[in-house]
């Protein structure tokens, strides 16, 4: 099988394609490379088999440069941060949404399977953070029945502070529904949470996850902004992400743009104060820590995956605890310092 992992040098893209090429199948990535860290990911793919192809998901054309039949499409590509849409709505657009129908339509034409990544934002933050919550030592929980399994694929998508980002998520994610049905297309559309794991180049504006880690390694300063610390994530790793995807990718031919919420689900939460914590007492010290009282726009103090469906139909579950994950992150850290000093240094 052909497989196309658009953004294939990102975190999820690199990991993916990794795992994918071991299992045999025939894999291209396509980056852009705008992401720092990919052109190290880049070469570490090619030395691996994965075909490598240098093209932006925004422009139809650099499609064509995939010179193979495509059978499969996985969508990783993006702009994933929630906060650099503000400063220019239309980067995100192009990128995040006009690129998804460039791919619809490749797959129109050339009758291709998608996984589409989708994310928790297209779920509005004013609705999120109405669900009422209780303060614990050092984390915020709901304290509503209603979520005591986490937010399910039947949560509004209306209202405000989706974030730029989360918007034009939410565009290309109804876009992929829509095509689905219109054009009788096997496609999966996956509302992920929050997600780490090795080769995520984390950054302080996006994929704080694996920016703890590297923050304590090289005592970059680490800050908390809004809700003191406390605000709660579930957390799926990396090598769970890649057994769901060959599940999906097993059955995909049962799927029309059919949505699922996926993460660690409530077995596998952590705030950023117990990230803290877990990695301090492993290291027995912290890099400073700032804390700003305004939560960033947008942003949900509390959001944990309902992961019920997606764990029936694919007979799926997360098997790696956030901490666990938190030591193979750290763990890949400490190990390749010299390659990691040419980000972060
Ligand atoms: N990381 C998370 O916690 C998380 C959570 C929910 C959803 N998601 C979604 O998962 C997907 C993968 O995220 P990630 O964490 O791997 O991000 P990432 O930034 O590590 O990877 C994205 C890749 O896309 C590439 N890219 C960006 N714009 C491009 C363009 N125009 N053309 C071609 N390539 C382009 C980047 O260079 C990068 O390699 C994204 O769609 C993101 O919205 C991520």
């Amino acid at each position: 099988m052909n497989v196309l992992i658009t953004g294939g040098c990102g975190f999820i893209g690199f990991n993916l394609s990794m795992f994918l090429k071991k299992k045999g199948f025939n894999v291209i990535a396509m980056d852009n490379l705008v992401r720092r860290g990919t052109e190290i990911s880049r070469a570490v793919l090619e030395d691996n088999g994965v075909e490598f192809v240098h093209g932006d998901v925004r422009n139809n054309e650099d499609f064509s440069n995939v010179d193979r039949k495509i059978d499969l499409i996985l969508n990783t590509a993006a702009e994933p941060s929630a906060i650099e849409g503000y400063k220019n709505p239309y980067f995100d657009f192009t990128n995040n949404s006009l690129s998804v129908i460039n791919i619809l339509e490749l797959a129109r034409k050339n009758k291709i399977k998608i996984i589409q990544w989708s994310t928790n934002k297209v779920y509005s933050g004013d609705k999120i953070n109405a669900i009422k919550t209780k303060e614990l030592g050092t984390r915020f929980e709901y304290d509503d029945e209603l979520y005591k399994n986490g937010i399910d694929e039947s949560f509004p998508i209306d209202g405000n502070d989706h974030s730029i980002y989360g918007l034009t998520k939410l565009t290309a994610d109804l876009f992929c529904q829509e095509y689905a049905n219109a054009f009788n297309l096997n496609i999966i559309v996956n509302r992920f949470s929050c997600l780490g794991g090795e080769w995520q180049w984390g950054l302080p504006k996006q994929g704080w996850f694996s920016w703890w880690p590297i923050a304590f390694a090289y005592k970059f300063p680490i800050t908390y902004i809004g809700w003191k610390g406390k605000q709660l994530r579930d957390v799926l790793y990396i090598k769970d992400i890649c057994e769901l995807v060959m599940k999906q990718i097993d059955s995909i031919d049962d799927f029309k743009g059919d949505v699922f919420n996926v993460g660690g689900g409530v077995k596998n939460t952590m705030s950023l104060i117990e990230a803290t914590n877990y990695l301090e007492k492993k290291l027995g010290s912290k890099p400073a820590i700032k804390t700003e009282q305004t939560p960033r726009r947008a942003d949900q103090c509390v959001y944990v995956s309902d992961i019920r469906k997606v764990s029936k139909t694919f007979n799926w579950q997360p098997k790696v605890s956030p901490e666990a994950a938190l030591d193979s992150i750290l763990k890949w850290v400490m190990e390749n310092r010299q390659m990691l000093d040419k980000v972060y240094k």
